[in-house]
């Protein structure tokens, strides 16, 4: 059943996404933090991706006439109020008990592009039938696991059609997880009530037995792990769009346009996946050269300030998502807590433009960037 989250003020004194994270640290017990904090391994890739952003200054324009300004962005064929979307973020009711029911009312009201995770811990039509309601509302995108079994993906596939999701974000940078030590520290587990609930009913993979001399990665796990055949395969039974999500390379991004891709992220999964790739800021550009404009490109990791979306922008990005930071909105103050950060975040994106004197989004190029 979907229903309206409730009302929470959000706490004094937060005025900033990092204001957000520190105060959700101090709330949420070692378990959780572990899981929606942490990076893989040294969290050096983590790291890198805040650092990129900072270490890029801006050039600002003065006594430009702005009137009449916005931050509207055209993206798949529709107009988006602003360039943010929220990531897929899993197990969205370890941060609060409405979970993901408060993250898409709050994308909704404030205009925000929503990609509800596979591992969301309410049904997706549930979800769907918040977001799908309302005016304002940004794109509401599935983000697919492809899983071992394929009449299992191709049933979740007709259920994301069904219930009005209009793109497929296949997330293709996770075939095995990272090293997360700190989950492994905190010994992670899922607290008890708290399930991929879209996953129940999926048939077990195959146990394998492994020989001593084979390996656990290549002769177990990566036996079913998606490759392009399944992009190709998926592209065959579904009628939306497919964006992919983790692409890090030119190559794979040139590959991706040759697969019918709609769109690519360029995202390391927040620094999540293998430690000491590059951060995304550094990527992003070489993405776009490779791509042209053949297809949308978006980015993630480390976007904490509208500076950092201006950023993005000059930088050949279309759109940004954000995950942590409204996660820990989320843990704060339920929808209330995810919808002040996606507000602070657009008012210091204005703010950004207004200052360095672009009146909308395309205006903003690699001028903005101080070299
Ligand atoms: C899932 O995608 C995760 O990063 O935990």
């Amino acid at each position: 059943m979907s229903r309206i989250p409730a009302v929470e003020p959000i706490p004094p004194g937060i005025v900033s996404l990092e204001d957000h994270a520190a105060h959700a640290h101090a709330r949420l017990d070692d378990n959780a933090w572990s899981y929606f904090s942490g990076g893989a391994a040294d969290e050096i890739t983590m790291r890198a991706n805040r650092s990129a952003w900072d270490g890029i200054s801006l050039s600002t324009r003065v006594l430009r006439n702005l009137v009449g300004g916005h931050t509207r962005v055209e993206l798949l064929g529709r107009t988006l109020a602003h360039p943010i979307l929220l990531a897929p973020v899993a197990f969205q009711r370890m941060a609060h008990p409405d979970g993901e029911n408060a993250t898409a009312f709050a994308a909704a009201m404030q205009g925000a592009g929503m990609v509800l995770s596979t591992q969301a811990t309410i049904l997706l039509e549930d979800a769907a039938r918040i977001v799908l309601n309302e005016p304002g509302r940004g794109p509401l995108w599935f983000q697919l696991y492809l899983q071992h079994e394929r009449g299992f993906t191709r049933e979740l596939v007709r259920r994301a059609e069904e219930a009005g999701y209009e793109a497929l974000v296949v997330t293709v940078d996770a075939p095995s997880s990272g090293a997360r030590d700190k989950e492994r520290r905190a010994g992670f587990r899922l607290p008890p009530g708290i399930a991929a609930v879209n996953l129940a009913g999926m048939p077990p993979a195959q146990p394998i037995e492994l020989h001593a001399h084979q390996s656990r990665m290549f002769d177990a796990l990566l036996t079913t792990a998606p490759t392009w055949d399944d992009i190709e395969w998926l592209k065959g039974i579904t009628r939306l769009p497919v964006i992919l999500k983790g692409i890090m390379h030119e190559e794979d991004a040139r590959l991706a346009i040759e697969s019918g891709a709609s769109g690519i992220i360029v995202s390391n999964h927040g620094g999540r996946t293998l430690d000491t790739m590059p951060a995304t800021a550094a990527v992003l550009p070489r993405i776009r050269a490779a791509v042209g404009e053949a297809l949308p490109v978006l980015v993630d990791g480390g976007i904490r300030r509208g500076t950092d979306v201006l950023k993005a922008v000059a930088l050949g990005a279309d759109a940004v998502l954000i995950g942590r930071p409204y996660l820990f909105g989320l843990v704060n103050a339920g929808a209330m807590g995810v919808s002040h950060v996606i507000r602070l975040l657009r008012d210091e994106l204005e703010i950004a433009m207004a200052l360095c004197g672009c009146a909308t989004l395309a205006d903003v190029d690699a001028k903005v960037l101080f070299k």
